[in-house]
C-alpha cells in the first residue's frame, strides 16, 4: 500500500471575484490575518504528512513561488531585530518541512485540466488536492487532510470531503449521492458538477479537499469539457465512482469559502479572534 505523501495545489485561476485586488496580486496571496490564504492549505497538507508540495501556477503568480522560498536579504536586514525575525517562523517552518515544486498550467481549461497537468509531478501514487480558496480548521483535533488520509488508508480509493449545504446553493459545488457505509462516510454512486437545486442528487457538496488515485490521470485525459465549458474533476471522479472507487467524507471542522468576499471576511474574523 502506498502512503499519501504528495499534495497538489491548483493555483492558476484569475481570482476575478476579488478584482481589482487580484489584478496584480495572486488571490492565493491575499492575507487572512497575518498569512496568505495558501499558507493555511500548505500547512494542513504538511501536517497530514504530505510534505512533497506541488503547485500549479498561472501567469503572474510568481509571488507564490517567492513565498515558499527563503528570503535571505530580508533575514539579513532583520538580524538585529529578533522580534521581527520571529514573525517569519511560521513560513520558515513550512519551508523546512516541505519540498516545493512549481509548474505552469499553460492554457487554463478547468480544475480537471490543472490536475492533469500535474501527472508527471505526481507519478504513480495517491495524492491530496487542496483548493487554497477553502480554508479549513479543526480546533479540536486533526486537520481535514489528515482525517482524509486516515480514511484513505482504510478504503484505498479516491476520497472527497463533503459538507451539507442549503439546497439552493448546490449550483456552486460538485454534489454527491451515495450509501452511508459508516457514520459520515459514503460510498459514492453519483456525482454532478454544479447541478441546479432541483437536479441535485443530494445536498452534500464537495469542498476543496480530495485524495485522488493515479488512475484519475487516464480518465482526465479523456474527459470532455463539462459544466462551464471546463474539464471537471467531478466528471472524472464520476467514472471512478461507477467502479465504487470514490468515498465521500463529512469532515470534522470548519470551512471558509475564501473564494467569495463573504467567506473571506468570515475567515478573517475567525482567525483574528482565534487564540
Ligand atoms: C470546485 C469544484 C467543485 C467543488 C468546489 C469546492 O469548483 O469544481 O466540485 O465543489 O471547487 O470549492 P469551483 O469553486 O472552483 O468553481
Amino acid at each position: 500500500m502506498s502512503r499519501v505523501r504528495k499534495s497538489l495545489f491548483p493555483a492558476a485561476g484569475y481570482g476575478t471575484r476579488f478584482l481589482p485586488a487580484t489584478k496584480s496580486v495572486p488571490k492565493e496571496m491575499l492575507p487572512v490575518k497575518d498569512r496568505p490564504l495558501i499558507h493555511y492549505g500548505v500547512e494542513e497538507a504538511i501536517d497530514a504528512g504530505l510534505t512533497d508540495v506541488n503547485i500549479i501556477l498561472g501567469r503572474g503568480k510568481g509571488a507564490i513561488e517567492d513565498y515558499f522560498d527563503k528570503n535571505y536579504e530580508l533575514e539579513t536586514e532583520l538580524q538585529n531585530k529578533p522580534k521581527k525575525l520571529k514573525l517569519l517562523e511560521p513560513i520558515n517552518s513550512l519551508i523546512q518541512k516541505g519540498t516545493f515544486t512549481f509548474r505552469r498550467q499553460g492554457a487554463m481549461r478547468g480544475l480537471g485540466d490543472a490536475i492533469f497537468k500535474a501527472k508527471s509531478m505526481i507519478g504513480d501514487e495517491p495524492f491530496g488536492v487542496v483548493l487554497a480558496d477553502d480554508i479549513c480548521d479543526n480546533p479540536s483535533g486533526d486537520g481535514v487532510m489528515k482525517q482524509m488520509v486516515d480514511i484513505y488508508e482504510k478504503y484505498q480509493c479516491a476520497i472527497v470531503a463533503v459538507m451539507e449545504v442549503p439546497q439552493e446553493k448546490t449550483e456552486s459545488y460538485g454534489v454527491i449521492a451515495g450509501d452511508e457505509v459508516e457514520d459520515g462516510i459514503f460510498r459514492v454512486s453519483n456525482m454532478v458538477e454544479k447541478p441546479k437545486p432541483e437536479e441535485a442528487p443530494s445536498n452534500l457538496a464537495i469542498i476543496g479537499r480530495y485524495i485522488l488515485i493515479p488512475e484519475i490521470f487516464d480518465i482526465l485525459e479523456k474527459t470532455e469539457p463539462g459544466a462551464g465549458g471546463e474539464i471537471q474533476v467531478t466528471d472524472a471522479l464520476q467514472e471512478l465512482a461507477k467502479d465504487g472507487k470514490v468515498i465521500a467524507y463529512k469532515f470534522k471542522g470548519k470551512r471558509f469559502d475564501c473564494g467569495s468576499v463573504d467567506g473571506y471576511m468570515e475567515a478573517m474574523n475567525y482567525f483574528y479572534n482565534k487564540k
